[in-house]
């Protein structure tokens, strides 16, 4: 990874945090993945630190919010939060994201729910000129309960999916990945997707689905940080 994208991302995640942290957050969401990295450490620099207690969104921002020095928390103790950061793989022009390319999808999206804001953070590689399925070109991450990965493969198939993957350890495992769920996951390539809201739906009615890494209508702000070093806030 080039150092000018890891500063696009540390761009992003810092003024992210810097212009939308609440002064008496109570309760926050730390998302998954490279870019939120940078969120956790901003939120570790804060002189009011103790004040607040962090939600995670998986196995590898539990590690995060715990090496910042962050109080830990979980969703069951606190199903409201008052502001949620995460990465995104994909974000339209409406805002509506691709995630999931960290397996976390889940748990992000359950957080991001719960959350009276929701702030996304991402390098420019990630903005989409139009719609989502254009910069992203692995697919719709798909979790399904593990039995039912072969029904809903050929449900997304007859869907339209042009293909539908399990997604695989490569050389770090054999066989599928597990998600924090102990689910399975499915990459499904839909081509550019004209309407997230309909796909998202359709999807989730598949019996076997637990989530899609479709976000949709759930972003308030993205922050896109630049090869220069500025940074974009779109809302
Ligand atoms: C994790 O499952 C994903 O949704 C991540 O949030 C997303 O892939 C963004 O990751 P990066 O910040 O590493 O690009």
């Amino acid at each position: 990874m080039s150092n000018l994208i890891e500063q696009a991302k540390k761009t992003a995640a810092y003024t992210a945090v810097d212009e939308n942290f609440p002064a008496h957050a109570k309760v926050v969401g730390i998302g998954s993945g490279s870019t939120v990295v940078y969120v956790a450490e901003r939120i570790g620099q804060l002189a009011n630190k103790a004040e607040f207690v962090c939600i995670p969104t998986g196995f590898q921002s539990k590690n995060l919010i715990i090496d910042n020095g962050l109080n830990l928390g979980t969703i069951e103790q606190y199903p409201e939060l008052d502001i949620a950061f995460d990465g995104a793989d994909e974000v339209d022009t409406l805002l509506n994201l691709i995630k999931g390319g960290g397996a976390c999808l889940f748990q992000e999206k359950l957080v991001a729910v719960a959350s009276k804001k929701f702030i996304a953070v991402a390098d420019f590689r990630k903005k989409s000129p139009q719609y989502l399925g254009t910069n992203w070109t692995q697919g719709v991450p798909i979790e399904v309960v593990p039995c039912a990965w072969v029904k809903v493969s050929a449900d997304l198939k007859r869907m339209g999916a042009e293909t539908v993957t399990l997604r695989e350890g490569g050389k770090a495992k054999a066989g599928p990945v597990v998600t924090d769920n102990n689910n399975f996951l499915l990459d499904a390539h839909f081509g550019e997707i004209k309407n997230v809201s309909a796909l998202h739906s359709e999807i989730k009615a598949l019996v076997g689905v637990v989530e899609t890494g479709l976000f949709v209508n759930m972003t308030d702000k993205v922050y896109y940080g630049n090869e220069d070093g500025s940074f974009e806030c779109v809302q």
